[in-house]
């Protein structure tokens, strides 16, 4: 069998030939995609990554031992053709880039069989996705499999040659780490030199970063794996890619400029399309206070209206809930549907129960009538003529039109309204095909506390420097501190974060100490990079952004599984290979560990 490559060579790839073509003497190699015995002849598709080609086995025109294996052929087998191109004429397929030609094939080489596949090769496989990941080199054969990591191959390369052209060098910081608590939980490795002692897994490159800018690399960038032990979902895997740079000597606006270019490049090449710049500016507060979210999806309108400062003025217009929410310092909002898109009783309790998935109590809601009095809902009874006057007017609400309201705490009720208004706007319709819009979320709160164990840790990371008018709440009111951080969101998913870094030891000294994490603390976990700042450090900042979640907005794909070629599931396997997997005692003591009984 090899002794039939060391003696051809392919001329062609699968989805290459075409009526120009028509009379070469070709060689394709490919698996087969399907056999047909039709009038006496065989017909085989041919399949490989760049495409389809029909090849036809003609007993009148090929040997009859060739004629016979071709006969046998099955979904799989990895073969040779060699032939002569023809023109399919009046049975060209429309449908195939290779449609008006086939191959009439005078030799057949088999290199390998295949076990009947697990499923189909064919897009929109009617699989489960456990039994696709378990195969997944067949999966991968999948034409639509295929498109999506073509486009994430080209995706990487342009942002490579577009960096490099700005001048941004690519270099490589290390994966295996001193582990430095602070962000997402790391994964750790045990060192074999160093009994007792672990690497931590990078989660991203930060440190490293900037300790580049430290040491004069102004513009880096890298391609890199990060690794993040936390829960996952569609769009998280405990390793991802990041496109990770940094710059020195600049303010947020340079590297908005820098990554405005890199997108334009990619949406261009990628898929012809202009994107508008500069790109769609908010902060943090306003797109909390609009869409109850820090990455709104723009598309689409659907704000939420803050009805606070109505049941202020009117002290809870009799409801006690509301005035309550007030004085507890929470907020009342609403979602705004006007008579067109107005939910029926049915659909309201639909809605709902959403809310009660998403953690939240009840739906509030009120249809308004021709008069503007309230119906279908307990509420109408209790709040006052004037409150109720009052939140129409702010909700601009007319006849038939229904508010969903939400009152409490701000991060509940934003979380809620903002989960149902993404819902409503996928039912209702209103997300309008192919569009694309991109922003910047600025001015993040620099820290926020943790809901897990009350203390106080920093919304991006703790290099993030905060904006310098806040800098005096640092020990006061840290909580009231904006950092000089920034989030890019594509259609309502964040695709990258970054931030100017904060490049003065003393001020990252109060930063640590906000954060409760003591001298000694800091000496031990970030010593090497207070060192590092007090060593002639720029002024410098950066962004990383999540090529995988690139990969899949860009290639409409619905979770990053379907743009990363071998992903872990939900629980963090890999089913093909069964990773994680156990190891036994021997390795375990090498590494001075004993597993817990
Ligand atoms: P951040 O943590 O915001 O910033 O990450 C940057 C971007 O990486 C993507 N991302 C992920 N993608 C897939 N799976 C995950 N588990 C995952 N986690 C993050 C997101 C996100 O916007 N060092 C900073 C960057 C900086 O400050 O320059 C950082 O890592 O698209």
């Amino acid at each position: 069998m090899s002794a039939f490559i060391e003696r051809v060579d392919r001329t062609h790839h699968c989805g290459e030939l075409r009526s120009a073509d028509i009379d070469a003497e070709v060689v394709l190699f490919g698996w087969v995609a399907g056999r047909r015995d039709l009038g006496g002849c065989v017909f085989a598709d041919l399949r490989d990554r760049e495409g389809i080609t029909q090849v036809i086995f003609d007993p009148a025109e090929t040997d009859g031992q060739t004629f016979e294996q071709a006969g046998q052929l099955r979904p799989e087998w990895v073969v040779a053709v060699r032939g002569r191109v023809r023109s399919r004429g009046a049975n060209a397929n429309p449908r195939l880039p290779t449609g008006e030609i086939e191959i009439l094939a005078d030799e057949l080489q088999v290199f390998s069989r295949c076990e009947v596949p697990a499923f189909q090769i064919v897009d929109g496989v009617d699989a489960r996705e456990e039994l696709r990941l378990k195969h997944r080199y067949l999966d991968l054969r999948r034409p639509e499999m295929v498109g999506r990591l073509r486009a994430r191959h080209r995706l990487t390369q342009i942002v490579r040659r577009h960096l490099a052209g700005e001048g941004f060098w690519e270099l490589e910081s290390p994966m295996m780490i001193k582990n430095t608590p602070g962000g997402a939980r790391n994964f750790l490795v045990p060192s074999r030199l160093q009994p007792g002692q672990f690497y931590a897994l990078a989660e991203s490159p930060q440190i490293y970063k900037q300790l580049f800018m430290v040491a004069g690399y102004d513009r880096y960038f890298q391609v890199v794996r990060c690794f993040r032990d936390e829960d996952l979902r569609g769009d998280r895997q405990p390793e991802f890619t990041q496109i990770d740079l940094e710059m020195s000597f600049v303010a947020p606006r340079h590297v908005f400029e820098v990554v405005e270019g890199m997108m334009a490049a990619v949406f261009a090449d990628l898929l012809g399309v202009e994107l508008e710049r500069p790109f769609a500016r908010m902060t943090y507060a306003e797109a909390m206070g609009r869409y109850g979210t820090d990455k709104p999806d723009l598309r689409y309108g659907l704000e939420l209206v803050d009805l606070s400062a109505a049941v202020r003025t009117h002290g809870g217009g009799g409801v006690g809930m509301l005035a309550e929410a007030i004085e507890q310092g929470g907020q009342v909002k609403a979602l705004v549907l006007d008579a067109a898109h107005a939910p029926s009783r049915s659909e309201l309790d639909r809605l709902e129960a959403k809310v009660k998935e998403m953690g939240g109590q009840g739906l509030a809601r009120a249809r308004l009538a021709a008069d503007g009095s309230w119906t279908q809902t307990p509420l109408a009874k209790r709040i006052s003529a004037e409150l109720r006057v009052a939140i129409n007017e702010a909700a601009g609400a007319a006849e038939g039109s229904v508010l969903l309201m939400q009152f409490g705490p701000a991060s509940r009720v934003n979380t809620i309204l903002g989960g149902l208004r993404t819902h409503l706007a996928e039912q209702l319709g209103l997300v309008p095909a192919g569009a694309w819009k991109l922003l910047w979320v600025t001015d993040f709160p620099l820290f926020e506390r943790s809901e897990e164990s009350g203390e106080l840790v920093a919304c991006h990371h703790p290099f993030t420097a905060p904006r310098p008018e806040d800098v005096g709440e640092l020990e006061g009111d840290p909580l009231a501190c904006r950092a000089r951080a920034y989030d890019l969101v594509l259609n309502g998913v964040e695709v990258g974060g970054g931030s100017i870094r904060i490049h003065d030891s003393e001020i990252q000294n109060r930063v640590f100490a906000a954060l409760g994490i003591g001298p000694e603390e800091q000496r031990a976990k970030f010593g090497f990079l207070l060192d590092a700042l007090r060593h002639g450090a720029p002024p410098h900042g950066g962004v990383a952004l999540g090529l995988d979640r690139l990969a899949m907005l860009l290639t409409g794909a619905s979770s990053i599984r379907d743009v990363i070629p071998f992903p872990k599931t939900t629980s963090g396997q890999c089913l093909m290979s069964g990773a994680p997997g156990p190891v036994d005692a021997r390795q375990l003591a090498e590494l001075g560990l004993r597993r817990k009984e």
